[in-house]
């Protein structure tokens, strides 16, 4: 069983989510083998009542109600029945700063509501440059403050340089990170993400240690998205 993820980012209305969700939804019927997820945007949470796929928020504070202009909170998350949700993505630690203690903040906050939380780390390009032990270092401070004991924790291992580039880690490269954080993790599910497509998801589901893959813009077309469920069935 491998766990496919699909982050839409900020692509995709309602209406075409709709569209996508319940035509992957009736295409996934006979797969029973991966368990698959979509992070639409929140303006496009759908009801989580697939059969086939679980829908998950790509981001909300940590707070039932209140007055945090922008964000959504649980309350809203429940209304759609919505209990998966990303943490610590880079495009969120970069683009909108937030820091190593919101995404803690966030994570015991969802733990508490029992949430399942695939929770990102990556390096950028510079530090991978610096070598692996940096790549580890860096990687191991933001998991710093995490509970990776949680059982309904996800992790999801996305190198900055490898995403939206078209180019993806090597398998080495992803073969030697997740070894090494697999020995931290344990049990816990390690995924890759940084521009899987079609035709590499064969490969990065076969490297050791890699228990799923978190894809963004080739899963953008429902097409391309089901040629990589299609892939990933005899991995
Ligand atoms: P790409 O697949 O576009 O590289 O994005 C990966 C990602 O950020 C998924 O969360």
């Amino acid at each position: 069983m491998k766990i496919i993820a699909s982050n839409f980012k900020t692509n995709h209305t309602r209406k075409s989510t709709q569209e996508f969700i319940t035509k992957l939804d009736e295409s996934l019927s006979q797969d029973s083998n991966n368990r698959v997820f979509v992070f639409p945007p929140n303006t496009a949470l759908l009801e989580d009542s697939f059969k086939n796929l679980t829908i998950g928020s790509q981001n909300a504070y940590p707070i039932e109600s209140g007055s945090v202009t922008g964000e959504i909170g649980l309350n809203q998350l429940q209304e759609f029945n919505i209990n998966t949700i990303l943490i610590g993505h880079s495009e969120r630690r970069e683009i909108i700063k937030e820091s190593q203690e919101i995404c803690i903040e966030k994570f015991n906050f969802f733990k508490q509501y029992g949430f399942t939380i695939i929770y990102c780390i990556g390096e950028n390009l510079k530090t991978k440059q610096n070598g692996l032990d940096s790549t580890l270092s860096f990687l191991e401070s933001e998991l710093l403050g995490i509970d990776i004991n949680y059982d309904k924790l996800i992790i999801a291992y996305e190198p900055i340089w490898a995403i939206g580039t078209g180019v993806s880690a090597t398998c080495s490269d992803i073969e030697n990170v997740h070894s090494k954080l697999k020995q931290k993790l344990g049990k816990i599910p390690l995924l890759y993400g940084g521009s899987v497509k079609p035709d590499n998801t064969k490969d990065i589901l076969s490297i050791s240690g890699v228990d799923g893959i978190l894809v963004g813009s080739a899963s953008w077309e429902l097409g391309s998205f089901c040629k990589i469920l299609e892939n990933s069935k005899e991995c």
